[in-house]
């Protein structure tokens, strides 16, 4: 903390600045339900994003990232409240002003910040969800806004839906601002009703494993997901209805799937049906103390995202493969958007080393590159520290 705050003052050359932090999440079931109007279940880390911040006294925004210091001090304007790619990631704090503005929020006052994530970039863990509402976080603060977490989490994901053009759900943002301590959230995304549930793993931990691979076309891909979705609901309701792929049953689905019309089509709404249902089973499974239900469900996600919704590729499907023939390891599946980015599985805490050093070797023998481990501890949600 004593380190970020000699930074702060070279960087901006003043001190006393307040200091906010916003962690990452991880997703333990329920994906890409979050636009079909499913529900999620995922948890705050423990790690995340710290920031330094304090107001100026005129109209300009000045940031700065160590993870990104070769870009230096990036700048705007309250006046300039657009997209623009030369400032690149700070687009993302820019993005939470212009949406809080939009919202009748009068942000009057420019602002020094500064930035240190120790969320993976690009790992599928929101580090930009993360930037976002603790940006949403700094702003309530130093403006004594009237402002609610859920309205931080919205505008946050406006940010990233009409500034950023990344047409994702509401799962990231809400874990981020709504997490809690040894707790994931089940949220129905349709209703935004949640409710907190213990992970209670008894001798298990959670494990995030990165495949380290670079997720090239992953933006195009989701919304090409969320498209075909969306054209899978309105062929549905040709008969039903309905109004989201989350209020269907499997077996109202499966009475009905011929009214969709393309193969392709019939496997991505399966997927949101199933996932969706799934995870309301693994939430019971976890209530019940019965973690073998859980991780077993967490690997029928797998098998689905894999099969049905494509999403996950070599690099994926290695490490949940290798995890799953892994003493000790009670369920494994990838977590996220896919395309690269992380898995999630929970594992004997007597197998965690053997887990990560053989599926770690394995991984890199066939992949040619190493994965990261991370041992997970689930935290509270985004906060101002001092
Ligand atoms: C990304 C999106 C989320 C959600 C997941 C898939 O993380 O940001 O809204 O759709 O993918 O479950």
């Amino acid at each position: 903390m004593n380190n970020l705050l000699n930074k702060f003052e070279k960087v901006f050359n003043k001190g006393n600045g307040s200091i906010y932090f916003a962690p990452g999440r991880v997703n333990l079931i329920g994906e890409h339900t979050d636009y079909n109007g499913g529900n999620v279940f995922p948890c705050a880390l423990t790690f995340g994003t710290y920031a330094i911040a304090s107001k100026r006294n005129d109209r300009k925004v000045r940031l700065y990232s160590e993870n990104f210091e070769k870009l230096g001090v990036l700048e705007f304007s309250l006046d300039d409240l657009v997209y623009n790619k030369k400032i690149d990631w700070a687009n993302y704090p820019k993005g939470v002003i212009w949406a809080f503005e939009n919202n009748g929020y009068k942000i009057n006052q420019g602002l020094d910040i500064l930035y240190r994530g120790d969320i993976p970039n690009g790992a599928g863990l929101s580090s930009s969800a993360s930037i976002e509402v603790l940006t949403g976080v700094i702003l309530k603060d130093l403006f004594n806004l009237d402002v609610s977490m859920i309205d931080i989490v919205k505008f946050s994901k406006l940010a990233e839906n009409k500034f950023i053009g990344v047409n994702c759900g509401i799962m990231d943002q809400f874990a981020i601002g709504m997490g809690k301590e040894n707790c994931a959230i089940l949220l129905d995304t349709n209703t935004l009703k949640y409710d907190y549930a213990p992970v209670k793993l008894d001798n298990a931990s959670i494990v995030i494993a990165n495949t380290n691979k670079r997720r090239g076309l992953a933006d195009s891909k989701y919304n090409e997901r969320r498209a075909e979705c969306e054209k899978a609901l309105e062929e549905l309701k040709s008969k039903l209805q309905i109004n989201s792929l989350g209020e269907l049953t499997e077996e109202e689905f499966e009475k009905n799937s011929s009214l969709i019309d393309s193969d392709i089509r019939r496997k991505r709404a399966k997927h949101a049906v199933y996932e969706n249902r799934r995870t309301l089973k693994a939430v019971e499974a976890l209530k019940n103390n019965d973690i073998k239900t859980f991780g077993r469900l967490m690997n029928d996600s797998h098998i689905s995202l894999r099969d049905d919704y494509e999403v996950t590729g070599l690099e994926l499907d290695t490490l949940v493969d290798l995890a799953w023939n892994q003493k000790g390891v009670i369920g494994s599946r990838m977590t996220g958007a896919g395309f690269g980015g992380c898995t999630v599985s929970i594992v004997e805490n007597d197998s965690i080393d053997d887990f990560i050093k053989n599926v770690g070797d394995k991984y890199k023998e066939k992949i040619g590159y190493e994965a990261t481990f991370y041992v997970a501890k689930i935290g509270d949600g985004a906060r101002k520290i001092k």
